[in-house]
C-alpha cells in the first residue's frame, strides 16, 4: 500500500494499534542431488548458484517523471490495465459510465501481487499460463471524476461508487499467452474475478467460532468476499494464497466492543463509505464481521468454480503475503509479515508433510499446524515462539480460552510472547538454492532512538532494511520447521552518503540503492529481486531491483525498472524459463495534489480525460533471453 505518511490517499497504516513500542551455512550440493530431490518431491537440497547476482544490464538511473523506464536491452509491454475487459461479454472500459456489474467483468483496481501458473497445469510452460493478480484498494479521487482526495470525500460517496469499489478489489485470474515475443490476454475458461462479494469458506480453528458469526452467517463458516489483497504466495500443490492486509479501512460506524478492535485499528473511522450503504461493514451493527477478514485466502486458479477458503490456522493480522518453503521432511513452512509499524514476523508449519503428486491430499494442509512468531536476539539467534492455546501465557486466565481466540487475536497473543516489534514486515522470499529466507522491513519513521534494536537498527527508519534468516540444516535439506534459526542484516536501505546507516554490498555504484523494500522474489536462476514502495521518500520513483544474494557483493542492488510518479512496483512474477517478468504498477499518479481531472501522470494511456490506470507490465529482454541478463 501507498506510503502511509502521505496523507492524501486512503491509507490505513495506524501505528497506534500496537502498544509496544551469522555465519554462512556453506553447504554445496550437486545439481544432480537437487534434481533428484525435486523428483522425490520432499527434500529441497542446497545448491550454490554458479554466478548468482551477475547482472547483465546497465542500471536505470534514479529520478521521477510520468513515464516508466526499463534498463537497456529490455523492453516492456503494458499487458493488463484497470478496466480492461476480461470476458467475451465484458463491456469496454468507460471511465464516465462505471458500474459494479461492468467492473466485476473487468480487470480490477490497484493491482498488487502477481503469480504465474503455467498451462497446462503441471507443465513448465513459459509461453502460456494464468496470471493471478491481487487488487488491493480503491482510490476514488483517481477513479471517479469530481472526488477530492482524502477521507472526507471518499466517505461521502454514494452506494453506486461503493459497489464499483467492491467489484474493483479482490483478485483476477487471467489467461495469457506469448506469441512472436508479445504477450496477450486470452479470454478463456479459466478467467475469473474474485471481489468483495464472492462467496468463500472459513476453515481451521476459528471456523464456526461465536466471534465469527454474523446475521448473514449464523454458523460462522461462510464469508462474502475478500479485499485489501496485498501480496500472496503459491503453494507447491498449485493453489494461490492471497493476503488480506489493511481490512480495517473498509469498516466504519461506532466501534464495537470486540476486544480485538483497537489492536487492529478498527476505530470506526475507516476510509470508505461502504458501512453507510451495507450494514455488514457497520461496526455497530455487525461487530463480528471484521473478525472474518485479516486472513490468508487460498484458492485454485485452475478451477474457476472453486470456493476460496480463509485459512484461520495461519492467524489474523494485516497480512502482507505468505511465502511457502518445503522443509527437509516435506512439511510446509509459510513465512508471513504483518505490515504495520512495530508488528511481527510469523511462520506457520503444517502438521503433516505434503504428498507430492496427490493434489487432493494436500488440499487442507494449511488447516492444521503450528503458528509461530519471531523473536530476534541481538546475538544473531532467532527464536520461533509457538502461538498455541494453553502454552506459556496463552491461557484462559489471560483471555485466550481456545485456539480460535489465539488466531483471531494473533497480535495480542504475539504481544504476550514478547515477539520482536519490527519496522513494518512486508514480503518474504525463500531461496530454493540456499534455503535462506529474506524479509523486507519497509520503513518505520516512528521508531525512536530508545526503541532501536539489533534487527531494527535505525531510529526514524524512513528507508527500511532487509533481514536474512538462516534456518538450520537437516541432512541434505533445510529445516524450515525448526524453532531456532540465525539471522543477519542483508541490506540497510536509503541513499548512500545522504541517509545515515545505509549498508549495501561491496562494489555498489552511485545508482545502486533503493528505498522502502516491499515485495521480494527469486527468479528461476536463484537471483533475488526487490520491489519498492517508497512514496518518493528519497525523492525518486519506486522501482524493481536485482540484488546480489551471495558472495563478495552480497547486498548490492541494481535498478531494472522504474515506475511512473506516484506508483509503487509490486508483483513480481517470472515465467519458469525466466524469460518474462510480470510486475504491477500500483497507484500511478497517486502523488500529493493529484486528481482525476489533473493527475500527476496519465500513465499508461496518456489520453485526455483518462486517469492513470494501475496496470500489469510484462518485461522481456530484447534478445529473448532471461530477464536481467
Ligand atoms: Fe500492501 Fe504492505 O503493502
Ligand atoms: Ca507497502
Ligand atoms: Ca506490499
Ligand atoms: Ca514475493
Amino acid at each position: 500500500m501507498h506510503d502511509p505518511d502521505s496523507g492524501d490517499w486512503p491509507h490505513t497504516d495506524d501505528p497506534r494499534s500496537n502498544r509496544s513500542g551469522a555465519p554462512s551455512i556453506g553447504v554445496v550440493i550437486s545439481r544432480r542431488a537437487l534434481l533428484a530431490g525435486l523428483a522425490a518431491g520432499a527434500v529441497v537440497p542446497l545448491l550454490r548458484p554458479a554466478a548468482a547476482g551477475a547482472a547483465g544490464f546497465p542500471p536505470v538511473p534514479a529520478g521521477v517523471d510520468g513515464q516508466d523506464h526499463v534498463a537497456a536491452g529490455h523492453r516492456r509491454q503494458v499487458l493488463l490495465r484497470w478496466g480492461d475487459p476480461l470476458f467475451d461479454d465484458a463491456p469496454a472500459f468507460a471511465v464516465d459510465r462505471q458500474t459494479a456489474a461492468a467492473q466485476a467483468r473487468q480487470f480490477g483496481y490497484n493491482c498488487d501481487y502477481v503469480a504465474y501458473f503455467p498451462l497446462p497445469a503441471g507443465s513448465r510452460s513459459g509461453e502460456h499460463g494464468l496470471l493471478v493478480v491481487n487488487h488491493e484498494y480503491a482510490i476514488p479521487a483517481l477513479m471517479f471524476p469530481g472526488v477530492a482526495p482524502g477521507r472526507e470525500a471518499t466517505q461521502a460517496l454514494g452506494p453506486a461508487e461503493a459497489a464499483v469499489e467492491m467489484a474493483a478489489l479482490g483478485a483476477s485470474v487471467v489467461e495469457v499467452r506469448r506469441a512472436a515475443g508479445r504477450w496477450s490476454v486470452v479470454p478463456g475458461r479459466y478467467t475469473r474475478r474474485i471481489t468483495a462479494t464472492t462467496p468463500m469458506a472459513l476453515s481451521g480453528p476459528a471456523a464456526g467460532h461465536p466471534r465469527l458469526r454474523t446475521t448473514a452467517d449464523p454458523e460462522g463458516r461462510t464469508v462474502a468476499g475478500t479485499f485489501a489483497n496485498c501480496a500472496g504466495g503459491e503453494t507447491p500443490w498449485g493453489t494461490v494464497l492471497t493476503a488480506e492486509e489493511n481490512f480495517h479501512a473498509f469498516f466504519g460506524g461506532a466501534p464495537g466492543d470486540d476486544p480485538a478492535s483497537k489492536r487492529y485499528g478498527l476505530d470506526g473511522r475507516g476510509w470508505y463509505s461502504w458501512w453507510r450503504h451495507d450494514p455488514r461493514f457497520d461496526l455497530a451493527k455487525e461487530p463480528n464481521e471484521p473478525n472474518r477478514f485479516g486472513w490468508i485466502v487460498e484458492f485454485d486458479p485452475y478451477d474457476p468454480t472453486s470456493v476460496p477458503v480463509k485459512r484461520t490456522a495461519l492467524g489474523r493480522f494485516k497480512h502482507e503475503g505468505a511465502t511457502c518453503a518445503v522443509s527437509h521432511d516435506g512439511r510446509i513452512a509459510l513465512y508471513q509479515g504483518d505490515d504495520e509499524r512495530f508488528e511481527y514476523v510469523y511462520k506457520f508449519v503444517t502438521a503433516r508433510a505434503r504428498t507430492p503428486g496427490d493434489r487432493a491430499a494436500d488440499r487442507d494442509l494449511l488447516d492444521a499446524g503450528t503458528l509461530y512468531v519471531a523473536r530476534f536476539h541481538p546475538d544473531g539467534r532467532l527464536e520461533w515462539l509457538p502461538l498455541v492455546h494453553g502454552r506459556g501465557p496463552l491461557t484462559a486466565e489471560n483471555g485466550f480460552p481456545d485456539q480460535a481466540t489465539v488466531v483471531i487475536e494473533a497480535r495480542r497473543a504475539a504481544d504476550r510472547l514478547e515477539a520482536t516489534p519490527m519496522d513494518r514486515p512486508e514480503d518474504v522470499a525463500v531461496s530454493a538454492t540456499t534455503g535462506r529466507v529474506y524479509v523486507a522491513m519497509t520503513n518505520n519513521s516512528r521508531r525512536t532512538a530508545a526503541q532501536v534494536d539489533a534487527a531494527n537498527p535505525r531510529a526514524d527508519n524512513r528507508h527500511g532494511h532487509v533481514i536474512e534468516i538462516i534456518p538450520p540444516m537437516a541432512g541434505d535439506g533445510v529445516d524450515h520447521a525448526a524453532t531456532e534459526a540465525r539471522w543477519e542484516l542483508f541490506l540497510v536501505a536509503g541513499r548512500p552518503a545522504v541517509d545515515p546507516g545505509t549498508a549495501y554490498g561491496r562494489g555498489s555504484g552511485p545508482e545502486d540503492w533503493l528505498s522502502c523494500p516491499d515485495n521480494l522474489e527469486f527468479d528461476p536462476a536463484g537471483r533475488l529481486w526487490i520491489a519498492t514502495d517508497s512514496g518518493l521518500a528519497a525523492g525518486a520513483a519506486d522501482g524493481l531491483y536485482l540484488a546480489v544474494a551471495e558472495g563478495a557483493e552480497r547486498g548490492r542492488v541494481r535498478r531494472l525498472f522504474r515506475a511512473p510518479v506516484g506508483a509503487e512496483v509490486t508483483g513480481p512474477a517470472f515465467t519458469p524459463d525466466g524469460r518474462a517478468l510480470f510486475v504491477s504498477v500500483q497507484h500511478p499518479g497517486a502523488s500529493r495534489g493529484s486528481s482525476f481531472e489533473r493527475p500527476s501522470t496519465r500513465w499508461p494511456d496518456f489520453a485526455d480525460g483518462v486517469p492513470p490506470r494501475p496496470s500489469v507490465v510484462a518485461i522481456t529482454r530484447d534478445d529473448g533471453g532471461p530477464v536481467g541478463g
